[in-house]
């Protein structure tokens, strides 16, 4: 079985987005569309001579197919070892714990997320570096350039390799390794969290929901919280992982979770509340009757962090992305540890954990996670709470009014208008940041604008520069609103406009989200028109 080379012609558009590769199914399902991608990454990395390379995926519709093409790939490319999960799956904080832990030279995580998957939805590639996070800009640059010269596929003429039971397999010289897919991360949560405080939990009956969604979360899930922190059967709901997710949009927010939400809501709810997404990076925590916003839950977990065994010692600094609630900033404050703002997206972050700066980052949109990992992580942010509940007998709820108690409440919502016309949406930033100069000192919609820029990063590490990261505009009174375009959709453009404003007074903190950030959206139209750009009354999504 040979190495053989295939010819080929670059396909456009294979640029990586906020988080990798992603398009419609039936985009990757033309000929050599994966192949040209995955060769454009392998020539941009160098000789694997002697290197561990990890690949799994969400489980998602096209991951088995894609597996394949990728390990007779990797074997052509001469990598020593490659580590895949069980059944081709991998969540994407263990394919971050994997390569961590193997001392691998990088992953490949199959998955596009919390999008919808099936013959018709999304799918995904994405690839992360030594320290196990995703890989810097510079290097999917490098790829997308590369895909556009890519003219010959290097693979091997071999048949497909059995992943469903453990076992060591070879194509050429490459051994294959297929491994249990929750061992490596099962131990990282073993060294982070006071396991006993959180069977004593359980065994005092406390009740969680876990929805799995139907995705990767659920094994993982299941072997921890049900199989050894003795959760009783059925905590975890949705836990086996579907091609097709069962048909469900695997977001955990209370739009596409609202299965959870009723749950949450109902007479004789759990206690606690939780959601993961497709490839189980994202979390959202939910208590008794009670929506715990993600920038706030980063928030809780950063104040409370050093009464959890593997924070025990303090925290270095939090970050967070730039649209994402300043909750945190103000815990930051308080514990007198650094805050750092980066752009949208997890990629940012490996840097400031790599150099030791930040300990605990997350986004607003349902991310959060550690330096325990270079990847976000829906599982551990659950198991956090957990502990949090466990050793200060709070509910989630009283963790989180504790913290508006004590810093005021950052009231945030987000606005999607989904699948807007790509000129449209262009023009509508286009505009936008041509007003940008003229506006601070003026008044919008009777506020008085004191900020208005496009956010650009330094990073602090390594100094590259990524500019136009998202428009801000900030009011005297230190509310924001932001906009920027999605860079993980698949059907035209995504406009988000992210609303923020800070309630110190507890009589008024309870008001309706959404009515406590009308002027903020009056504002966002009077700047920007979305109404008439993009031809729609209302967000498609608001969480
Ligand atoms: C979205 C989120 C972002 C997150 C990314 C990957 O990206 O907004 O915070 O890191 O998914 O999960 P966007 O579609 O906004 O570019
Ligand atoms: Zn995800």
């Amino acid at each position: 079985m040979p190495v053989i080379v295939l010819p080929t012609t670059p396909y456009e558009g294979q640029r990586p987005g906020t988080s990798g590769l992603r398009k419609k199914v039936t985009v990757f399902e033309q000929r050599l569309y994966l192949e040209n991608f995955v060769q454009a990454l392998f020539d941009v990395l160098p000789d694997a001579k002697g290197l561990t390379l990890v690949v799994g995926g969400d489980g998602r519709y096209h991951n088995r197919v894609a597996i394949q093409v990728i390990l007779r790939m990797a074997a052509a490319k001469g990598y020593a070892r490659v580590l895949v999960g069980q059944g081709g799956i991998l969540s994407t904080p263990a394919v971050s714990a994997v390569v961590r832990r193997h001392a691998a030279s990088g992953g490949i995580v199959l998955s596009a997320s919390h999008n919808p998957g099936g013959p018709d939805g999304d799918f995904g590639i994405k690839y992360n570096v030594a320290n196990g996070g995703p890989a810097p800009e510079k290097v999917t640059q490098a790829v997308y350039a590369r895909s556009r010269e890519v003219r010959e596929i290097h693979t091997c003429d071999s048949e497909d390799v059995p992943l469903d039971a453990l076992g060591t397999h070879r194509i050429e010289s490459t051994e294959l390794v297929v491994i249990d897919p929750v061992l490596d991360y099962a131990n990282i949560m073993r060294g982070l969290f006071d396991f006993d405080a959180i069977r004593k939990l359980f065994q005092s009956g406390f009740r969680l929901r876990f929805d799995a969604m139907n995705a990767v979360g659920g094994p993982y899930a299941k072997a921890l919280l049900e199989d050894e922190l003795g959760a009783p059967v059925g905590t975890v709901v949705n836990a086996t992982p579907l091609e097709d997710f069962g048909g469900l949009h695997p977001d955990p927010n209370p739009v596409n979770a609202e299965d959870l939400i009723g749950h949450m809501f109902a007479e004789g709810a759990p206690d606690m509340g939780a959601a993961s997404d497709g490839d189980a990076d994202r979390n959202m925590v939910v208590g008794r009757s009670f929506v715990v916003s993600p920038s706030d839950s980063l928030a809780v977990l950063a104040a409370h962090a050093a009464k959890v065994p593997g924070y025990s010692r303090g925290l270095a600094g939090v970050a967070r992305s730039m649209p994402t609630s300043t909750a945190v900033d103000r815990v930051a404050k308080t514990l007198k540890i650094p805050c750092f703002e980066t752009p949208t997206g997890w990629k940012f972050f490996g840097n400031l954990m790599d150099s030791g700066q930040v300990t605990l980052c997350g986004e607003e949109s349902y991310g959060t996670g550690s330096n325990h990992v270079r990847e976000k992580d829906g599982l551990w942010a659950v198991l956090f709470w957990l502990n949090l509940v466990a050793v200060t007998g709070q509910s989630v709820e009283s963790l989180v009014r504790g913290l508006w108690r004590e810093h005021g409440r950052c009231v945030y919502s987000r606005h999607d208008y989904e699948a807007i016309p790509t000129e449209r949406a262009d023009q509508l930033m286009a505009d936008l940041r041509a007003a940008l100069p003229g506006l601070p000192g003026t008044q919008v919609a009777g506020q008085s604008v004191v900020l208005a820029d496009d956010f650009a990063y330094t990073d602090p590490v390594d100094g590259s520069v990524s500019q136009q990261q998202g428009v801000r505009i900030g009011l005297a009174d230190g509310s924001r609103v932001v906009f920027r375009l999605s860079g993980t959709g698949t059907e035209g453009a995504t406009l988000r406009i992210y609303l923020e404003r800070h309630e110190a007074d507890p009589a008024r903190q309870d008001l309706p989200v959404q009515q406590s950030l009308k002027p903020l959206v009056d504002l966002a139209e009077a700047l920007a028109h979305v109404h008439q750009a993009t031809g729609m009354e209302q967000p498609t999504v608001m969480t």
